[in-house]
């Protein structure tokens, strides 16, 4: 992860001067290396993402790396780095501010925390300066038993308020502009609710199968990997009541209103509102079970029990091995009441869309009727576009934002306890009802199984996959 997202994303960060000059890095590890070595491996690392970065920005950047062999479970090597850093805050000017990234197996977060903890290294200084912030990935727990014993572990050393829970979607460019779309315009909001809208539809699909992440991936499956952190957020986002500011708390209060009121799928009704799939050719994927079970594909629909929400369908899906990668959100609006344009019927005329695109175009795009040139009354659906790089260029990385974020003390886009919770509570039922049976089989390429049709043709309603 520090090689694929964390050293690109800083470098990205320096080469446009969002960086502060006062930042130094220490990378810590089981393997000795020394700072050259170190730097190399960063440089490496940049250069895979960044073939053009400038030689002078990248060696000014990679000065500021350090390196400290560290074993994971010796008290004495967590002293040695906590020794080593106080030095280089005075030497870069860092003042003490420092944010732990925990590049290690999610095994590992309660044991690395605690010893950082026991080091002195989470304290932080009331005196103004010397933050201590950590900044976690996903997996936070495997469900909702194991998410709040790490929780009690983290909180024996960090509050609240220095944890930094990542779930790179809330990072995107995209999903953030959901936000904005609703609440910076007036046009929006006023139908965004059940009066106008007839459904939504939320997809996050991949063309790429587990690749080598078999060991990782039996474990969790497509519902633990992709549903509880980034479906559940593009749906909170979708979904939320306006925050009162775009403080963190007061957004994350909105996102957690949203889990609380999604009306809870009982047992016995998770196989008419849940469908799993397995790709085909899952089973030969290297390090899987030949036996197993493991959901590679997870469609589902969702109902929040609120006055905005009452009736409307919130579709989710999301697998690997489909037939294209595409991320975005459909909002279908209904059908207009009544047709003047006899002998058309209202459900003759195409309802309006909005499709919100988060990757990889990142645009959205508006539908609505027009009447077509000619003497007859015809009419058409044409759409209206807005595309992100074509205005502002390519979005930043979702990490970029994220990193500088956690640097500058915003956890707006980081995920609190109480939401990890509600979201592993929501979905603990289908996880419990799941231990049993066997996902539906359907052929690399596909949309899913047909039983994922089914969920939305038993309401008259179908997924939108093209285009
Ligand atoms: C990760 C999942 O969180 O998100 C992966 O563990 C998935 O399985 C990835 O491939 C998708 O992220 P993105 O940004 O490529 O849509």
């Amino acid at each position: 992860m520090a090689e694929r997202k964390l050293y690109p994303s800083l470098y990205r960060l320096r080469a446009s001067h969002q960086l502060p000059a006062s930042f130094y890095v220490v990378g810590a590890g089981r393997t000795a290396l020394t700072d050259d070595e170190f730097r190399k491996r960063v440089e490496t690392a940049v250069l895979s993402s960044e073939k053009n970065a400038d030689p002078t920005q990248l060696s000014l950047f990679l000065s500021s790396f350090y390196y400290r062999s560290l074993r994971y479970d010796d008290p004495t090597d967590y002293k040695n780095l906590s020794d080593a850093l106080d030095p280089l805050d005075r030497t870069h000017g860092t003042q003490g501010n420092r944010a732990f990234f925990l590049s290690v197996p999610p095994s590992l977060y309660a044991k690395v925390i605690a010893e950082i903890g026991r080091a002195g290294l989470a304290r932080e200084q009331v005196d103004g300066g010397g933050w201590s912030r950590v900044i976690i990935e996903k997996p936070f727990g495997r469900d909702l038993t194991t998410a709040l014993h790490l929780s009690r572990e983290i909180r024996k050393t960090f509050n609240e308020d220095q944890i930094y829970r990542v779930d790179h979607y809330l990072g995107k460019e995209t999903v953030q502009n959901i936000l904005v779309l609703r609440f910076a315009n007036i046009l929006f909001e006023p139908l965004w609710n059940r009066n106008f809208i007839d459904h939504i539809q939320i997809t996050v699909a991949e063309d790429i199968g587990i690749g080598h992440r078999a060991g990782y991936y039996e474990e969790a499956g497509c519902l633990r990997d992709m549903f509880q952190n980034h479906l559940l957020q593009l749906l909170c986002v979708t979904a939320m009541e306006p925050p009162a500011s775009f403080h963190a708390n007061r957004v994350r209060d909105e996102a957690s209103k949203v889990l609380r009121a999604a009306r809870p799928i009982a047992s016995n009704r998770a196989d008419s509102l849940c469908v799993r799939g397995q790709y085909r050719g899952y089973l030969q994927e290297p390090g899987v079970a030949s036996e197993s079970r493991t959901e590679t594909f997870v469609a589902m629909k969702v109902l929040i029990d609120n006055w905005r929400w009452q009736g409307v369908p919130f579709y989710l899906r999301s697998g690997k091995r489909l037939p294209s990668r595409r991320t975005e959100v459909i909002v279908r609006f209904k059908h207009v009441p009544h047709s003047l344009f006899q002998p058309l019927q209202p459900t003759d005329l195409t309802p309006n869309t909005l499709v919100l695109r988060i990757q990889p175009e990142e645009n959205l795009s508006l539908s609505f009727e027009t009447k077509h040139p000619g003497p007859k009354l015809c009419m058409s659906s044409v759409e209206m576009d807005f595309d992100y790089t074509q205005s502002f260029g390519r979005p930043p990385e979702a990490y970029e934002r994220l990193f500088l974020d956690a640097m500058a003390g915003d956890q707006t886009l980081f995920i609190r306890s109480d939401w990890i919770n509600l979201a592993w509570s929501w979905l603990t039922p289908v996880l419990n009802h799941w231990t049993e049976g066997h996902p539906l089989p359907y052929d690399a390429g596909s949309w899913g199984p047909d039983a994922a049709d089914d969920l939305l043709s038993r309401d008259g309603r179908s997924w939108t996959n093209g285009g």
